[in-house]
């Protein structure tokens, strides 16, 4: 399992947590794939876990904007780093198959960053939000 369902915090927003929750699940399923060599089973996951990055942050952004979140633009642009970073690994992974570059990522990079960013970003924004979106 790459990411314990408590490793990730929740925060005052039911509808994000249930994004992260559903994305850890993902990530967790693609990470199962990856330790296991499973190419095809990789290359579908990877569509699976890339769709629900882009469904994740998207509907934040929206909510960022419907509220008028402060820090709407910072928080965004770190979505949009992630965004960059996994749009890369893609295309090295199309390229060169390779288990180990993406299993790297994801352990390193990746679990890093989803959580570092929930409990700096993304809670003070579902603060900002509460509760009632
Ligand atoms: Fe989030
Ligand atoms: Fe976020």
């Amino acid at each position: 399992m790459l990411i314990a369902p408590n490793e990730v915090q929740q925060v005052s927003n039911a509808m994000m947590n249930m994004l992260h929750d559903e994305e850890i699940e993902i990530v967790n399923s693609f990470h199962d794939a990856v330790l296991a060599k499973d190419i095809d089973k990789i290359d579908e996951l990877f569509k699976v876990l890339q769709f629900d990055i882009e469904d994740h942050f998207t509907t934040e952004e929206d909510m960022m904007e419907e509220s008028k979140f402060y820090a709407a633009q910072i928080h965004k642009a770190e979505h949009d780093t992630m965004r960059g970073k996994v749009k890369d690994i893609q295309a090295d992974w199309d390229k060169n198959k390779d288990p180990a570059a993406v299993q790297e990522f994801l352990e390193g990079e990746f679990k890093k960053w989803i959580v570092l960013h929930v409990a700096r970003w993304d809670a003070e924004t579902a603060m900002h939000i509460g509760d009632n979106m």
